[in-house]
């Protein structure tokens, strides 16, 4: 079958362009002019749906958000005008799988994004596994490391298809959420990625300082000033420039700022002519930005113009499952390949039940002293960790033998599970039986150990075992479990 494309525009014009251009490539198009026909005409199965945002009948998001109920697997790309950028996002957010913007003037890349969709779609592409591909060595080399939580995945796949785009994206979390790799990032996996990414802190110059790193100045412009200094705008030009702290600076460097996003242009301090730049700008604070506003502190204009697109980095405390991967992930970075210690459970445990202020960057510390302190060892234990921590395993410690050994069997079981090769196939009716068969093994040892210590007195190793003579006998000698 031939992958089919459902079109949904109310302008015929837009339906004819794509039965014309897709219907060349073998593909079935199907036209929606309205909400109300699009709905009937998904009914069947489709690969693909074109999306207008804005339909006489019907909200774009709404109708967006049925198809991917409908059918999960059919990829989505929105069409939008330009000042509608924002909902553009809320579409990604809500599962599309890009945005396009009307009128379409590229059209290779048009067709190589429609592709890309298609790709995706059939779950079949080699560019599906390329992308993955980039997507990890990108990771791997700034060393971002993500583990299960659902939230920083799915903001992961957002940035990326954000990346793509020529817009400006504001980056927002408590310190050492990892806004600055994040940032890195996104410049990595974007088409700028071998052009220069460059990064300036605006709370840590004074203004008249700052003005001139972020803008340039012309010889002669103050004193001192001997020759032509370009700025970091320009410096970055086709490449990304990353405004960390931007909520720290000076009103008077805020209009200049809002004024180089508005046009584009750059004016140097002391100069005249403005000079074109092509910087796409990631913006980041931990500051509360509408706080500022209010206060008078940030100036509206250029919150709302940061404000299009906003990535928020969780907190690490709300994200508590990714913890003992990026405990492992730093411990491990002071060791060669496959010599750093494993964590004990208990001190997983402590580091998972700590709320983590200083987030990411704390964790990286405690790991470093963390490597300091358990040097030699083969696992980390309670008392390699920082006092802070270290308080914490009382509270942690506090399972009872069950819990604790329960725990350890659970995580030995889930180890196996992870292990075994389920391409090539195993037989699970067998696997179940081996493991019950070591199971009662297991179990009449544990029995023959405690008979033992009794001096071979069931109801004293029953008492210890917290059950009755009866069940230990039956447990032992019908070898069940
Ligand atoms: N997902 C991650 N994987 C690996 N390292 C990370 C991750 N997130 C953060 N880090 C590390 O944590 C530290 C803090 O990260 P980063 O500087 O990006 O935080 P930030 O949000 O910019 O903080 P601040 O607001 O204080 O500037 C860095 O050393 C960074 O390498
Ligand atoms: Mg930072």
């Amino acid at each position: 079958m031939p992958p089919r494309i459902l079109i949904v525009d109310d302008e015929v014009e837009m339906g004819n362009f794509f039965k014309f251009l897709l219907g060349s490539k073998g593909y079935e198009v199907l036209v929606a002019e309205s909400g109300k026909r699009a709905r009937e005409l998904w009914q069947q199965p489709c690969h693909l749906v074109l999306l207008d945002l804005k339909l006489p009948d019907a909200d774009g998001l709404a109708l967006l958000r049925e198809i991917k109920m409908l059918q999960p697997r059919c990829e989505a790309l929105v069409m939008t005008g330009y000042s509608t950028v924002k909902s553009a996002v809320e579409a990604i957010q809500l599962g599309a799988f890009d945005y396009l913007e009307k009128p379409f003037e590229d059209l290779e890349a048009l067709e190589a994004i429609i592709e890309r969709a298609l790709n995706r779609a059939m779950a079949s592409g080699e560019l599906v596994a390329q992308e993955d591909d980039t997507r990890k060595g990108v990771m791997e080399r700034l060393g971002f490391v993500t583990g299960p939580s659902e939230r920083i995945q799915r903001l992961l796949i957002i940035a990326e298809k954000l990346a793509r785009k020529h817009i400006t994206l504001l980056l927002r979390g408590e310190t050492g959420t990892g806004k600055e790799v994040l940032a890195r990032f996104i410049h990595a996996v974007s088409p700028r990625a071998s052009q220069p990414f460059l990064a300036i802190n605006c709370g840590a110059l004074p203004e008249n300082l700052l003005e001139s790193e972020l803008f340039g100045h012309e010889k002669g412009a103050f004193t001192g000033a001997t020759g032509l200094h370009k700025g970091i705008f320009e410096l970055a030009h086709k490449g990304t420039l990353f405004l960390d702290e931007v909520g720290d600076a000076s009103l008077a460097i805020q209009v200049k700022l809002l004024r180089v996003l508005e046009s584009g242009e750059v004016v140097r301090v002391g100069g005249e002519k403005p000079v074109r730049v092509d910087t796409r700008v990631l913006a980041a604070t931990n500051a509360p930005l509408e706080q500022l506003v209010k206060e008078r502190r940030f100036r509206e204009d250029l919150f709302y113009r940061l404000d299009v697109v906003t990535l928020t980095l969780p907190p690490l405390r709300e994200r508590r499952e990714d913890i003992c991967l990026l405990a492992e992930h730093f411990l491990s970075g002071h060791y060669p390949q496959g010599q750093a210690p494993r964590l004990g459970r208990d001190v997983c445990a402590a580091l998972t039940g700590y709320d983590w202020p200083g987030n990411v960057r704390e964790l990286a510390n405690v790991m470093a002293q963390v490597a300091a302190l358990s040097d030699g060892a083969a696992t980390v234990l309670p008392e390699h960790l920082p006092l802070k921590l270290a308080d914490r395993i009382e509270t942690a410690g506090a399972d009872t033998p069950d819990q604790y050994w329960l725990g350890e069997i659970n995580a030995c079981l889930e180890a196996m599970a992870s292990q075994v090769d389920v391409a090539t196939g195993f037989e699970l009716p067998r696997f179940l039986d081996e493991l019950k068969k070591g199971m009662s093994h297991s179990v009449r040892h544990l029995i023959d150990r405690a008979l033992e210590e009794a001096g071979g007195q069931y109801p004293l190793a029953a008492e210890r075992f917290r059950t009755t003579p009866r069940v230990l006998r039956y447990l032992h000698d019908e070898k069940q479990v």
